[in-house]
């Protein structure tokens, strides 16, 4: 597939940007819009992304043709963005449910999937990224939250160019691997989590434990509960995945 980027110096958010151009019937199937800044940045659950100098935010227009529901696309992005930082040496670099790139438990990346009235015959989604790349500090704010952390901080020393240059390298790929091979998508999506087999806390609106004995993006999560039973979980009720302490 082809990519088209096109770059901007400022904006309120790439995926508003792409969502309203995918309307307008403006966009083609893998145009990628990179910000300079945001001043409207979104992330997950309504929460806002603050685009600090040094980051590095796309969106890319998704016009598949044909549906591949949300959570595929999440983890296609993810699934990229891993690629691309452990092209550059974060071979510890991990997925955290269900949008996050990880290292050393700190957040380095967050994907974001939005639609405007999800149409299965006729999917027209943004996949916005956030990368942080060159800060090499966050605000207290942020930090008071969760740990954070960027390439550099990492010790990745790719500027935001180049970070860009190894996320489209990666994209194409993981893109077409979406609408072609969601089975492998799902494994590698797990791997990415590291997760397999693994005790589990669920958050599925109510709290759900087990042990994570099958993910797959189109048909749910398994869980091998105490009971002995499976417990099968969809994917769109799924808030959050962590791991269990040993007890
Ligand atoms: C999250 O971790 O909550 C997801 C963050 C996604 C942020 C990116 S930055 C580019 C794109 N435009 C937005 O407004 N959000 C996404």
């Amino acid at each position: 597939m082809k990519l088209r980027v096109f770059q901007h110096d400022q904006v309120e958010s790439t995926n508003s940007l792409v969502l309203d151009q995918l309307e307008a019937g403006a966009a083609q199937h893998g145009d990628v819009h990179v910000a300079q800044t945001q001043t409207a940045g979104r992330g997950r659950l309504g929460r806002s992304w603050a685009s600090l100098d040094g980051g590095l935010y796309l969106s890319v227009a998704l016009a598949p043709g044909r549906g591949a529901p949300p959570a595929v696309w999440t983890a296609a992005g993810g699934l990229a963005v891993l690629d691309a930082v452990r092209d550059c040496g974060l071979r510890t670099a991990t997925l955290d449910w269900p949008n996050d790139v990880e290292v050393g438990g700190a957040k380095l990346a967050g994907i974001l999937v939005e639609s405007r009235g999800f149409d299965p015959d006729r999917p027209r989604l943004a996949l916005g990224i956030g990368l942080n790349v060159e800060q090499s500090e966050f605000p207290a704010e942020l930090t008071a939250e969760r740990a954070v952390t960027s390439l550099r901080l990492a010790d990745c020393d790719s500027d935001r160019w180049e970070a860009l240059a190894m996320l489209l390298g990666r994209l194409p790929a993981r893109l077409n691997q979406a609408l072609e091979d969601v089975d492998a998508l799902s494994a590698e999506f797990l791997a990415g989590l590291q997760l397999e087999n693994a005790e589990v806390a669920v958050d599925a609106g109510e709290p759900v434990n087990g042990r994570l004995v099958g993910l797959h993006l189109e048909h749910g999560l398994r869980l091998a509960q105490e009971s002995g039973e499976e417990r099968a979980l969809a994917i769109e009720h799924v808030r959050a995945v962590t791991r269990r302490a040993s007890s």
